[in-house]
């Protein structure tokens, strides 16, 4: 199985960013959490982040193919995309959508997801574990579906 991360805009300054909604954690110390658990389920992992939307879109468009699940945090693209959806949709890869913080207990605009319509399903407020319990989600979707 490969599997590959996406992290949208902003997300790059984890670690500094507004800490009491997303946690003191880098991105790359996400990445390096989704990287051991994925090598203790045998799973081939990667991870992409970009702070445009198009280079987003470009990733899935990219991912058709090469890998057998998504997982995405799209930041505020979230709120906002369209496009970015309709790639997750045209690409027809199983998506789980993540966020650190619970975007269901923040301001008005963040409770609305474009993506959600077409993920698997949605984590979010777990912090770093968003990210792990969604790398869980795909595993166990991907074992119902082959067998
Ligand atoms: C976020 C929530 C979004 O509303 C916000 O724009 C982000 C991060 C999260 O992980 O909690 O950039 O996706």
């Amino acid at each position: 199985m490969n599997i590959l991360v996406l992290h949208g805009p902003n997300l790059n300054l984890l670690g500094r960013r507004e800490p009491d909604h997303y946690g003191s954690l880098t991105l790359d110390g996400i990445n390096g959490l989704l990287q051991d658990a994925a090598q203790n389920e045998q799973v081939q992992i990667s991870f992409y982040q970009s702070n445009a939307e198009g280079e987003l879109v470009d990733a899935v468009h990219k991912a058709i193919d090469v890998f057998d699940g998504i997982i995405i945090n799209p930041g505020a693209y979230t709120h906002t995309s369209i496009a970015l959806r309709d790639a997750l949709l045209a690409a027809g890869i199983p998506v789980v959508e993540v966020h650190l913080s619970n975007i269901y207990c923040r301001e008005d605009f963040r409770q609305h997801s474009y993506i959600s319509g077409v993920a698997l399903g949605v984590i979010s407020g777990f912090r770093e574990q968003s990210y792990l319990l969604g790398l869980q989600a795909l595993i166990a979707h991907a074992k119902q579906t082959s067998g």
